[in-house]
């Protein structure tokens, strides 16, 4: 087997790194001003799915696809006001949990990769839709 048919999720050591990655990854979610309102009050089912998620994505088992179906993220992620302030938070966590794992290269670019741009791709309120102005009625004349 060549390098470039190990997958991420063997390069780095498979399930106790990725479920350290999403543990870390949670604990700056549940302290995070921003992040922590817009998940439930119950972050176990969230972190498991999350967890399966990733495992999968980067060449693991795929256990997402037989417990979940599609992934489908972006949809999932439509009923959560996901502004830019938001993605950075999050992607900002992440990132930095990569970084308290102790990933190294050429995973941790490729991981990095993945989550600069599917952060992005998730935002889904952009300013020119501000929820405040959504939500203020036009004033009565
Ligand atoms: C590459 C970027 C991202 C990935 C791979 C990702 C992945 C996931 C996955 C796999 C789930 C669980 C889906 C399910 O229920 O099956 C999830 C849920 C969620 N994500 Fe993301 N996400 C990303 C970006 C973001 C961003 C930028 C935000 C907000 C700033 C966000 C907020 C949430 C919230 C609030 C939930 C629901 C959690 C729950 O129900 O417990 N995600 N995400």
């Amino acid at each position: 087997m060549s390098d470039s048919e190990i997958s991420v999720y063997d390069m780095v050591g498979g399930d106790p790194i990725f479920r350290r990655l999403v543990d870390l990854f949670y604990d700056k979610v549940q302290a995070d001003p921003v992040l922590r309102p817009m998940f439930p009050d119950d972050l176990e089912p969230g972190k498991q799915w999350q967890f399966l998620f990733l495992t999968q994505f980067f060449g693991g088992p795929t256990r997402y696809a037989q417990e979940r179906g599609h992934p489908r993220l972006r949809m999932r992620h439509m009923p959560f006001p996901i502004n830019q302030t938001a993605r950075d938070h999050w992607l900002n966590h992440m990132l930095e949990s990569i970084d308290e794992v102790g990933i190294d290269e050429p995973a941790r670019s490729a991981m990095r990769d993945y989550f600069e741009r599917g952060s992005t791709f998730m935002v889904n309120l952009f300013p020119s839709e501000n929820i405040d102005e959504q939500q203020t009625k036009p004033e009565e004349s």
